[in-house]
């Protein structure tokens, strides 16, 4: 694709690798951070530094954002807010879909594109099309500015409302400690009878690539509120998490883990619906919300 124009506002950890990956995508890159050292090996690379936030938004392109939150986003684009009206704003800092709501009607009032993101990857990932950038908000940014927002990894749009990129940011960081949880436990099982972590791990690699399957399976029971228990019943897992539980105690594994998800499963039970697969549990959480 041909050369864009392109601000970055910030140049932390993340917003140094967004920035890389437009000059490693052949754009013209305009940078400014607030403590300005950052940009230099960035303008070493072919950068341009801003002096201020003002100067850095003069040219015609997209306004990248990645502060640390969006309190700094909004003091540091209000002040510049009538330049940046007809612009386009595209904020990849982390933060809640409530504020992302909010910036987005900020942006809204003073004539101001705005797409919202999350970057679903560390910045050595970034720039890999592997990776997921999940992109909410007004649809014309994204149609105007894909091409460019590629270099950071494959834009995935998730429709009009600003803060869905955030809330599914979220709810998948959730997913991802929980995996992680789950893992680091299980190899802490497998390893206290000397199996090392890198054999484990192979196995347990192939084995997610079946439970999401699962979870493809369950989405629809999900969706329709209704959770045959054809496949494996919360009657049949209650018995199996016995032997994890069993396993562990055995070796001395910390069980606050499988415990929690033994008493999601038996409040499944004790409300009469032991029969049904594993995704009836979503009502667990449903009860606490
Ligand atoms: N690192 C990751 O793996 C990752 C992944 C996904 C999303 N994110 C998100 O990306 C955002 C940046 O993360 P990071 O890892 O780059 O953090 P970082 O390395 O700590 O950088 C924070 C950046 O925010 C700037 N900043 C903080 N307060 C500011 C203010 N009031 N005004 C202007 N600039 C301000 C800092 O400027 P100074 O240099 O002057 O301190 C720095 O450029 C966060 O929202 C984070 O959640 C990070």
């Amino acid at each position: 694709m041909s050369a864009q124009n392109v601000t970055v506002l910030g140049l932390g950890q993340m917003g140094a690798a967004l920035a890389g990956a437009l000059l490693e995508g052949g754009h013209r890159v305009t940078v400014w951070n607030r403590t300005p050292a950052k940009a230099d090996p960035l303008v070493a690379r072919g950068a341009v530094r801003a002096a201020d936030v003002a100067e850095a938004v003069a040219g015609d392109g997209p306004v990248v954002v990645c502060v640390l939150d969006y309190a700094a986003v909004l003091e540091r684009l209000t002040p510049v807010a009538d330049r940046l009206r007809g612009r386009d704003v595209v904020n990849l800092t982390s933060g809640s879909p409530e504020q992302a709501r909010a910036v987005a009607a900020w942006a809204a009032e003073r004539g101001i594109g705005y797409l919202d993101g999350a970057v679903m990857t560390t910045p050595p990932g970034v720039g890999d099309p592997a990776n997921m950038v999940l992109y909410s908000g007004d649809p014309a940014v994204l149609a105007a500015h894909r091409a460019v927002l590629a270099a950071f990894g494959d834009p995935v749009d998730l429709g009009a409302d600003a803060g869905l990129a955030s809330l599914y940011d979220a709810g998948l960081l959730g997913l991802m400690w929980s995996v992680f949880g789950g893992w680091l436990h299980a190899t802490a099982l497998t390893g206290a009878d000397g199996v090392a972590a890198t054999d484990f791990t192979a196995v347990a690699d192939r084995w997610l690539r079946t439970v999401s399957w699962f979870m493809t399976g369950y989405a629809g029971q999900v969706d329709a509120g209704v959770y045959p228990g054809h496949d494996a019943t919360v009657d049949v897992q209650v018995a199996a998490i016995g032997h994890l539980l069993e396993a562990g105690e055995a070796r001395g594994v910390d069980a606050r883990l499988p415990e929690l998800h033994l008493e999601l499963m038996r409040e499944v039970v004790a409300a009469g619906h032991g029969g049904d697969s594993y995704a009836r549990v979503i009502e667990a959480f449903r009860r606490k919300g």
